[in-house]
């Protein structure tokens, strides 16, 4: 019979901020699936294999759909127009379809350049109040707000507020009070956004969906659907990311030595934090999967994090080692959903992370590494609260 996993841990083993929870390793260890009970009580199924996951995400028999989620004793509604991160085809690719244009990697690298502009002005502006700094808030948020608000088109003087709101939604942390006020903020600020950019287009993502078929309607979920997916997502892979070089000075003496190594150090990066952690899925029909049956309408969580640590994938999977091929994580999912801004979010990383080691050769934790404060394992997406770092006046 299967391994069982009754609730999912909510923490991290003390001393390893970087790793998936004991009992997810050690579901793995047991086999690529487990029994599962949601939250809500009801019956599922976790898998943690490499393999396993990447089949379902393969799978049209599985869902991403809202209203499908078998997860708690309600009906949960159906995904907001626009939301295609919560659709199946042929709906997700009517979304889809028309920003694939705007996010491909020829289109990104021509961003690199702006994506350096910001970065530096983030750095002159650190480097000022120096030596010391709380690298969340001065580098790993502004860089990819900046960015993704240039993207879609948001004025500049708007953007603070935006994003402390979109960062509520995110970070699991907020009452559900505050969180249902972030929401309703954030989506009162998108319906202006796009009423604005039908009424006076500029050179935007938001302002060439305009010209689709797209109602107004389903231009709020898909702006709201690129603010929720790619803001705190890339701020915490730059801050856990740097968190994660300094505490491997080995592996960060490499990357300096040579940038060259800079993708590949970033596509590790990206395996080893597997920052968005799991995502779910349900099944359409009965599916045979690892030698079980998943009934139809049962609901699976994928562990993409644990996944990215399968020995049977990756050697070593639990060492950061930035001279790996690590091709193939699924950091970014894998299918039709996997992640429209991937291109967005590496030329960011590839930008930022070697400018930030090569601005401050001396950058180091301001505080015990184990007093850094980690987001609770809960969150949707993994990360840091804050990260105090400080670096020598004379060296920078
Ligand atoms: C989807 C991760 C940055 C936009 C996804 C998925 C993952 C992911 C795992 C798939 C979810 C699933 O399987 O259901 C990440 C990570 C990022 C990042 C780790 C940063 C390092 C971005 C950025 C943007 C973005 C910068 C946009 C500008 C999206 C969108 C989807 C998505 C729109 C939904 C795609 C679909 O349903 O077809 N992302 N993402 N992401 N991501 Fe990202």
């Amino acid at each position: 019979s299967p391994h069982t996993v009754t609730t999912l841990p909510t923490t991290r083993q003390p001393g390893c901020p970087f790793d998936p929870p004991a009992e997810l390793l050690d579901a793995r260890r047991h086999g690529p699936i487990s029994r599962y009970t949601h939250p809500g009580g009801r019956p599922g199924w976790l898998i943690t294999g490499y393999d396993l996951v990447r089949s379902v995400l393969a799978d049209p028999r599985f869902s991403s759909r809202k209203e499908l989620m078998n997860v708690v004793d309600f009906e949960l509604p159906p995904a907001s127009p626009g939301e295609f991160l919560l659709t199946d085809e042929p709906q997700h690719s009517r979304y889809r379809k028309p920003l694939v244009g705007r996010f491909t990697v020829r289109r990104m690298r021509l961003l690199t350049e702006r994506v350096e502009q910001v970065t530096a002005a983030c750095l002159d502006a650190m480097e000022e109040a120096g030596p010391s700094a709380d690298l969340v808030a001065s580098f790993a948020r502004p860089i990819p707000a900046v960015i993704i608000c240039e993207l879609l088109g948001v004025p500049y003087e708007e953007r603070d507020s935006f994003q402390r709101q979109t960062e509520a939604l995110m970070s699991g942390e907020p009452t559900e009070e505050e969180l249902i006020a972030a929401y309703t903020a954030v989506q009162e600020y998108v319906a202006r956004l796009v009423a604005a950019k039908r009424a006076h287009p500029t050179d935007d993502v938001l302002s060439e969906l305009t010209d689709s078929d797209l109602t107004d309607e389903e231009l709020q979920g898909v702006g709201l659907t690129l603010l929720a997916a790619g803001l705190d997502t890339t701020a915490n892979m730059l801050s856990l990311g740097t968190f994660a070089l300094l505490r491997n000075p080995a592996q960060l003496a490499a990357l300096r030595a040579d940038p060259a190594l800079a993708d590949r150090a970033v596509e590790e990066l990206l395996r080893y934090l597997t920052v968005a952690k799991s995502f779910m899925r349900t099944a359409l029909e009965d599916v045979e999967l690892g030698g079980q049956t998943i009934e139809a309408g049962t609901t699976v969580v994928l562990s993409y994090h644990t996944a990215n640590r399968d020995p049977e994938r990756f050697a070593d999977p639990q060492v950061l080692d930035i001279g790996r091929q690590s091709v193939g994580h699924l950091a970014f999912g894998h299918g039709i959903h996997q992640c429209l801004g991937q291109q967005l979010a590496r030329v960011e990383l590839r930008v930022a992370l070697p400018a930030l080691f090569d601005r401050f050769p001396a950058l180091r934790l301001a505080v015990p590494p184990e007093e850094v404060e980690l987001r609770p394992e809960f969150a949707d997406i993994f990360g840091v609260k804050s990260l105090p770092v400080t670096w020598d006046e004379e060296e920078s």
